[in-house]
């Protein structure tokens, strides 16, 4: 059966290879960004999938409460449930901790920690309504080590909070079938590093990193299906980081 499937942030890095993904695997998405042109060129890059009406990619930032519930509506005509909610969209505002100003944190949290719950509160009878339904939120390996080559403090601590929320809600939705799970990924090359590639090619280079290679996109999808699919798996997070957090 198709799957109707909410990514967050599906423009660009991560977010693209899980539409890439979900759509190859039949499934009909939904996905926004905030940039009209990124949200224009993906249209483009799927454009027999939008023809069909099994991409749907809007123009939205998931803060603004009115988005979120105009994506509600949508999907509540158009598809009448959700089965896989995936909080991707996030935000690394700042280098450097004492730099971050107070404004970096409350950018970072509500994008990368309020907004996720905000999500799958507005969306929940859609959830309710599938009869295999999961939320997996993008968590990161610097949500659990304070890694040097991670120089965001407040990114960190918004990960370290989507973690627990991600055990709150495991919990929390368990009773209506609910399933709620995170992955956690490593150095993955994407629009969020910049031009950062020398910083990209250091944190690979230790020897425990797998053929000292960073993640891919494809990586990261392949465990999202895998927990978009696990039926008995809930409130697991799940590190896909060729061993990153290992040492
Ligand atoms: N790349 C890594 O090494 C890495 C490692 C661990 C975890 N992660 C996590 O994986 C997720 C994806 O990261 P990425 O590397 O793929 O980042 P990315 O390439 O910068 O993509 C981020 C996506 O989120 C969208 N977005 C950001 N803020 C938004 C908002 N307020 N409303 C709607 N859309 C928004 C962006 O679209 P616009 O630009 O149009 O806003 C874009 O589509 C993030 O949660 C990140 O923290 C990444």
């Amino acid at each position: 059966m198709e799957r109707i499937v909410w990514i967050s942030g599906g423009t660009s890095g991560i977010g693209a290879g899980l539409v890439a993904a979900f759509l190859a695997a039949g499934d009909r998405v939904y996905t926004c960004g905030r940039k009209p042109s990124k949200v224009e060129s993906l249209r483009q890059t799927h454009a027999q999938a939008c023809a069909a009406g099994q991409l749907i990619a809007l123009i939205g930032d998931i803060t603004d409460e009115a988005f979120r519930q105009r994506l509600r509506t949508q999907i509540a005509g158009e598809a009448g449930r959700l089965d896989v909610l995936v909080n991707n969209a996030g935000v690394i505002l700042s280098q450097g901790t004492l730099e971050e100003t107070l404004e970096d944190w409350r950018r970072t949290l509500e994008i990368d920690l309020i907004a996720p719950f905000a999500l799958v509160q507005v969306l929940f009878d859609l959830l309710e309504c599938s009869p295999s339904a999961s939320v997996i939120n993008l968590s990161s390996a610097c949500a659990r080590q304070p890694f040097a080559t991670c120089t965001s403090t407040c990114y960190s601590v918004a990960k370290a909070g989507l973690e627990m929320l991600t055990r709150r809600l495991a919990l929390a939705l368990g009773p209506k079938g609910i399933r709620v799970n995170a992955v956690a990924p490593g150095v993955v090359p994407s629009p969020m590093w910049g031009d950062a590639a020398e910083l990209i090619e250091q944190t690979v280079a230790r020897r425990h990193i797998l053929k000292q290679q960073p993640v891919s996109p494809e990586d990261v999808a392949t465990a999202v299906l895998y927990l978009a699919a696990a039926e008995r798996v809930t409130g697991a997070i799940l590190p896909v980081d060729a061993g990153y957090t290992l040492g």
